[in-house]
């Protein structure tokens, strides 16, 4: 039988997880469980690229790891851990900082984007960030990386680190690809359709968090930014807000956009916005309902935290030897 490939990939636990990032990713992990030896995890050491509250940065991480279950991702199927758990993830950041140019690092969209936010403190991390991201990747040995839109760049940067290793060293480094979803790879901010959905923007109805209240969901989507026409139609360069509320539905329910802009022929705006509140508030509750059961049990939560990080460091450890090895011929 031919051997399972293997996916990785993780989230920040810089916010509270939004619709994007599970229509973006989590919901793609779920899909592939079966088929992949999967690897998630919650980058806390990405997280500190910014200021933080390390408070506020424990609570969440607890929480993620129980949304990541709630979602589906089952911690017997997958291998679910903290980035920080795994100390191989730093070590190799280095070792890969060495083989990566300023010049790559200065082309990133999200670092340029990333410290206009934040001028006052743009730091080396900030800048080395997707090295580390590279580092989380290669240790797994993975071939494919589920990610939204966003990150496609981050993951072509780390085939060409790859690359320039291995063809210096061998072939120390499996080359991964990028696994875009072809709907929702791009989840726009409801008020402001042109921008993405983002964790760090969590202000004025124009970001779903997974855990919202059904009458904030519903409120949003209300409220929701579209334009002066009348039509349900997908049309991201006309109808930026109408087609990014045509995506959400369309994952939601599973419906293709032609069967949306059916449905909807003839109705207007305030109609569409209500049902697709309705579909997204369908969608959390299940997920809301077992992340409350699972809050109330963090003694598991610790267990799977422990036992991914064991699963996690044995595998990274392997890779983490072989560049050693190969590299400066120790171990
Ligand atoms: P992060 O934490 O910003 O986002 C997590 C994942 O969610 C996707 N995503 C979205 N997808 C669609 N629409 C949106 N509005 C939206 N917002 C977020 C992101 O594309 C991402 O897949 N650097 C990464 C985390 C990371 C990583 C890795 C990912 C660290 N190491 C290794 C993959 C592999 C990040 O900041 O994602």
């Amino acid at each position: 039988m031919e051997e399972k490939k293997t996916i990785f990939s993780g989230i920040k636990p810089s916010g509270d997880l939004t619709l994007g990032s599970y229509i973006g990713a989590i919901k793609k992990w779920v899909e592939l469980a079966d088929s992949y030896n999967c690897y998630y995890a919650i980058v806390d050491m990405h997280a500190i690229t910014v200021r933080h509250d390390p408070a506020a940065l424990r609570r969440r991480t607890l929480e993620q790891l129980a949304l990541y279950i709630a979602c589906g991702l089952d911690p017997k199927k997958n291998v679910i851990f903290v980035q920080s758990h795994v100390p191989a993830h730093a070590e190799l950041a280095w070792v890969l900082n060495c083989y990566t140019m300023f010049g790559e690092l200065s082309r990133m969209t999200q670092f340029k984007d990333k410290s206009q936010k934040h001028a006052d403190n743009i730091n080396a991390g900030l800048f080395t960030y997707p090295v580390l991201m590279a580092a989380d990747i290669l240790l797994y040995q993975t071939d494919l990386v589920p990610v939204g839109d966003d990150q496609k760049q981050h993951v072509e940067l780390t085939r060409d680190i790859a690359e320039r290793f291995n063809g210096i060293y061998g072939d120390v480094f499996k080359i991964p690809e990028p696994y875009i979803p072809k709907v929702g790879a791009r989840i726009m901010n409801l008020q402001n359709p042109l921008s993405k959905m983002s964790k760090s923007e969590q202000d004025a109805g124009g970001c779903i968090c997974l855990l919202d209240k059904p009458e904030d969901i519903l409120r949003a989507f209300k409220r929701a930014v579209t334009d002066s026409g009348s039509e349900v139609r997908y049309d991201p360069q006309e109808k930026p807000g109408i087609s990014n509320l045509m995506q959400i539905y369309a994952v939601c329910t599973g419906k293709s956009f032609e069967e949306i802009e059916r449905e909807f022929a003839g109705k207007g705006y305030g109609d569409f916005k209500m049902a697709v509140g309705e579909a997204t508030v369908a969608l959390l509750r299940p997920l809301q309902e077992e992340y409350n059961r699972l809050m109330a049990d963090k003694a598991y939560l610790e267990d799977v935290f422990a036992e991914g990080a064991q699963r996690a460091s044995a595998v990274a450890e392997k890779t983490l030897a072989k560049v050693r090895s190969e590299e400066r011929r120790v171990g």
